[in-house]
């Protein structure tokens, strides 16, 4: 399936498909918006979509600044696509274009139900820096940061 999958800079017509796929997975979440979307693309960063034939299965958005340097704002990958290997291929196109000695973070909640994503940050390279009580309001997080070497 990998090879089929190919990885594109994402523009704002990537977005509506990636909104719909976070809207399933978080459906009580109010951060999850088009602004919020938008918003992020629209900033200074890096950002990538996977595409199979052109549909959009999945992505990431990189910003540059946030409260720290290299923040990822997002990541998604389709139910049916996932474990397969593309959440990967986006962080690593990620990677690529930053320098040495540079790092890149990212929040996950702390909760049982995102234990895979904090697994697959930390399956690539990522390091748990902590958690934050309140993170999320009532819910706890982690960050996570990955240092590129
Ligand atoms: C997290 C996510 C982007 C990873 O993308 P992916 O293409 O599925 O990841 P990969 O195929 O590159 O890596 C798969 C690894 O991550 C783990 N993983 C990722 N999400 C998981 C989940 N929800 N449950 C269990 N394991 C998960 C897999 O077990 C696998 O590890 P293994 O090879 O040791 O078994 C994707 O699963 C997703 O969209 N999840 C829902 C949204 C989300 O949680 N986003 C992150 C918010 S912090």
């Amino acid at each position: 399936m990998e090879d089929k999958i190919k990885i594109t800079k994402m523009t704002e017509e990537h977005l509506k498909p990636l909104l719909k796929m976070g809207k399933k997975h978080w459906p009580e979440d109010g951060w999850l918006t088009m602004s919020y979307l938008k918003n992020s693309l629209g900033q200074k960063g890096l950002s990538y979509a996977a595409l199979e034939n052109d549909r959009v299965i999945g992505g990431v958005i990189m910003v540059f600044e946030d409260i720290v340097k290299n923040w990822i704002r997002y990541i998604i990958i389709e139910e049916n696509y996932r474990n397969s290997g593309t959440g990967s291929r986006l962080l690593e196109k990620i990677t690529k274009h930053l320098k040495h000695g540079e790092s890149i973070f990212v929040d996950a909640g702390a909760g049982l139900e995102d234990r895979g994503a904090v697994h697959f940050y930390e399956k690539n390279g990522f390091k748990n820096r902590g958690k934050v009580k309140s993170l999320y309001g009532k819910h706890a997080g982690y960050i996570l940061e990955k240092d590129i070497i």
